[in-house]
């Protein structure tokens, strides 16, 4: 009998069992020679925590608020693309498991499963919906207006994508997605099915700026976040542009290797933003501990993508919920550890350069 998974390394490795490779490497890998990917989670090891003692932690709570919304932890599921690549449980199943756990489920517009056919399969919890902004613009509309009837409360756009990035595990294993899957947003786009990312990626407009965002911010209903700044500039561009919300993010490592991990990039976004906008962050988070550390530099929450992805491949709807549970459990424990009775409570105080660079060494799942 296989050991209970216990955290999300464990995960990945049952993922990584249960994967067919090029869909593994597909999910797994990074642009380039995966620098950024690798520094996603090793920026974490160097902060260390700074605790706080003898504050009463009887009672605790992982509950927050991300624009508005209440969540029952400040984690929500990043857009991940292609889902019943992984388990056939797909995005109906990560959308179950972000309900049962209480936090939001961020939908990738290349998903194998309808805006519609999502919210039905959770009806009632928050949900938000990644756009990518097609070259036709009446369809960007139209999956805006999907989105919309099917009552997701928030729009993240992402920005860092004119172009795939390069991912040589794909080009390797010659991965495509499998004929059988449809990506409706892809068909009813025009672009063909059953071929690799980078071509149905192609369908997106490299030529986007931010006079579009503004355009989109201001046509919108809900609120609209710009999800891939790296840089205290972009950060100031996308305020006077309209944004509710920032997500810091480098798409996982997937996009332009050699940028700075998000965690790098957070501390600048911040600063140049202070309270007039929520601060989101993405990347690398594999532990409870790393949450509290974004946290603590000023981040509102943040989102995971592989984690999820892991738990949905090693067990679908119930591995997603899992993984989810794990990392809820392991933030309530950093918190109290910490003296913090909730989120709203972890200052900058609470995090510090790491000493010495053994500290940095890689973490269990780094082997
Ligand atoms: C397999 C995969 C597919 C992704 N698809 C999308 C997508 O469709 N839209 C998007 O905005 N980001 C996408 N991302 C990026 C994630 O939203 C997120 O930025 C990233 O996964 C965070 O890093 P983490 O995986 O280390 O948590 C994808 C990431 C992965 C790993």
């Amino acid at each position: 009998m296989q050991p209970e998974p216990l955290n999300v390394w464990d995960y990945e490795r049952l993922a990584e069992e249960r994967l067919e490779a090029g869909a593994y490497g597909y999910f797994a890998g990074g642009a380039g020679d995966e620098r950024t990917l690798r520094r996603n989670v090793e920026a974490y090891a160097e902060w260390t925590l700074r605790p706080r003692m003898l504050v009463d932690v009887a009672e605790t709570t992982t509950a927050t608020t991300v624009l508005g919304t209440d969540v029952s932890m400040p984690l929500l599921v990043a857009p991940v693309a292609f889902q019943r690549v992984a388990h056939a449980d797909g995005e109906c199943g990560t959308a179950r498991a972000a309900a049962a756990v209480g936090t939001i489920m961020c939908l990738s517009t290349l998903a194998t499963t309808t805006p519609a056919d999502v919210a039905a399969a959770a009806p009632g919890a928050p949900r938000w919906f990644q756009l990518y902004v097609f070259r036709d613009r009446g369809f960007a509309r139209s999956l805006l207006d999907q989105a919309a009837d099917a009552g997701f409360g928030a729009v993240v756009v992402t920005i860092d994508t004119p172009f795939l990035g390069r991912r040589e595990r794909d080009l390797r294993t010659g991965f495509t997605i499998p004929r059988e899957l449809t990506v409706p947003s892809v068909a009813a786009g025009g672009g063909a099915t059953g071929t690799t990312p980078k071509e149905m990626l192609a369908l997106i407009d490299p030529s986007l700026s931010w006079k579009d965002v503004e355009a989109l911010a201001a046509a919108s209903a809900a609120p609209v976040l710009v999800k891939g700044v790296l840089t205290a500039e972009d950060a100031l561009l996308a305020l006077e542009h309209g944004a509710a919300g920032i997500v810091v993010s480098n798409h996982g490592g997937r996009q332009l290797d050699g940028v700075p991990a998000s965690l790098d990039a957070l501390p600048e976004v911040v600063d140049a933003v202070g309270d007039r906008v929520e601060v989101l962050l993405d990347g690398g988070i594999r532990r409870g501990v790393d949450v509290v550390k974004a946290l603590a530099l000023g981040a509102r929450a943040v989102l995971a993508g592989r984690p999820i992805v892991w738990g949905l491949a090693a067990g679908g709807e119930a591995g997603a919920r899992h993984v989810l549970e794990l990392l809820r459990d392991e933030i309530q424990l950093a918190l109290a550890l910490c003296g913090c009775a909730r989120p709203d409570d972890l200052t900058r105080a609470q995090v510090a350069r790491a000493p010495a660079p053994g500290w940095t060494s890689a973490g269990a799942g780094l082997q």
